[in-house]
């Protein structure tokens, strides 16, 4: 019997590591990966360089280009290409958040002003539009025609998944079905990409390819209801505005499982709050109550729970190694994270 069915990695036994732990595998890669990065943000445009070298500041936690790496390595190992790959992703993602803080109207992100809030949505939006253009840039200059595609295939599904949550905030017609098919294209798409970008670069044929990415898929969607988590939480450290997607008539997970519990007196009320364009502190604090004491979140967080389960057991049939165990980790780091 061959180790990796011997001993299949599991969620519950590994450690909560931390993101430092985690990235050791491959930590002189992200080094590496970091220098490309700079180099491909770079502009000649003086205020472009300005609000670059103000992004190169508060980095993140960089989990995507980790993602590639690691899947990288679990896969055959990293390549000239898994960097470009890293650095495509990232800078797709980077484009992405900055969009998505004027869409959404944040004010905060990474713990500091956002872009549209110290430049304007003006400069946002085309500030995304070039970090994009970079990517895509940096792709076709080195002909990774197939790590282009991956990527291309996530943006489109983000945006068709903001396109869809946007409609339903409007419309105020979310169903559990939904909001996966939200959380799956405008979250689990990337992540998704990222470990299919990794596998692709170590040369790893279709089939492997095809279940990094679906492994990918799945930590993109415990990610995503981790993040939505963090709304319903005043003690949450992630560098963003609380209470903002209630705010903003989204209705993610925790609220959704607290309305399908609720009676029908209830639901209404709560829906009627959470309908108006604006509410009040107290309203707010009204639906944050309803939906911590009738369940919905714990709930939501067994949801999270499972789905990172799920996303490591499958990692189970890949070779015993370093960057299969990091890996592991990183899907109990996704539940457990505080920022
Ligand atoms: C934020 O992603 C966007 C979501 C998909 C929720 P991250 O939490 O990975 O953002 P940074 O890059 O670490 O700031
Ligand atoms: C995920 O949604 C963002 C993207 C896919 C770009 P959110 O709007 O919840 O992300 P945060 O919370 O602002 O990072
Ligand atoms: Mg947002
Ligand atoms: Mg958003
Ligand atoms: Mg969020």
């Amino acid at each position: 019997m061959s180790p990796a069915v011997a001993s299949p990695p599991s969620l519950s036994d590994a450690a909560p590591l931390s993101l430092k732990a985690i990235q050791g595998p491959v930590a002189p890669d992200l080094t590496t990966f970091r220098q490309h990065f700079r180099e491909a943000m770079r502009s000649r445009v003086r205020l472009l360089d300005t609000i670059v070298q103000y992004l190169l500041k508060r980095k993140g936690k960089q989990i995507r280009p980790t993602l590639v790496l690691l899947s990288a390595e679990l896969c055959g190992g990293i390549t000239e290409r898994s960097y470009r790959g890293a650095t495509l992703v990232e800078l797709l993602h980077t484009a992405t958040l900055v969009h998505d803080d004027v869409i959404d109207e944040a004010e905060t992100r990474r713990g500091v002003a956002s872009i549209n809030a110290l430049w304007k949505n003006k400069v946002g939006v085309l500030l995304g539009d070039y970090l994009l253009s970079r990517g895509l840039l940096l792709a076709l200059d080195a002909r990774d025609y197939d790590l282009l595609h991956i990527t291309s295939d996530a943006v489109r599904r983000m945006s068709e998944g903001e396109l869809l949550q946007l409609e339903t905030a409007r419309k105020l017609d979310m169903t559990e079905e939904r909001y996966f098919q939200i959380i799956a294209d405008k979250t689990g798409s990337l992540i998704a990409a990222c470990m299919a970008a990794g596998a692709a670069s170590a040369g790893a044929d279709e089939e492997t390819v095809a279940r990094a990415k679906a492994i990918g898929e799945t930590i993109g969607l415990a990610f995503q209801i981790r993040d939505d988590l963090f709304d319903y939480d005043p003690s949450a450290t992630a560098g963003k505005p609380v209470g903002l997607d209630l705010q903003d008539r989204k209705m993610t997970l925790p609220l959704i499982l607290a309305l399908e519990r609720a009676d029908d007196p209830t639901r209404k009320r709560i829906r009627r709050i959470v309908r108006k364009r604006k509410k009040s502190r107290a309203e707010v604090d009204e639906v944050v109550t309803f939906v911590t004491t009738s369940g919905g979140l714990a709930e939501a967080r067994a949801r999270m729970v499972t789905l990172a389960t799920d996303a490591a057991d499958a990692l189970g049939a890949f070779p015993v190694s370093d960057a299969r165990d990091a890996l592991v980790g990183l899907c109990a780091y996704v539940v457990a994270r505080k920022a």
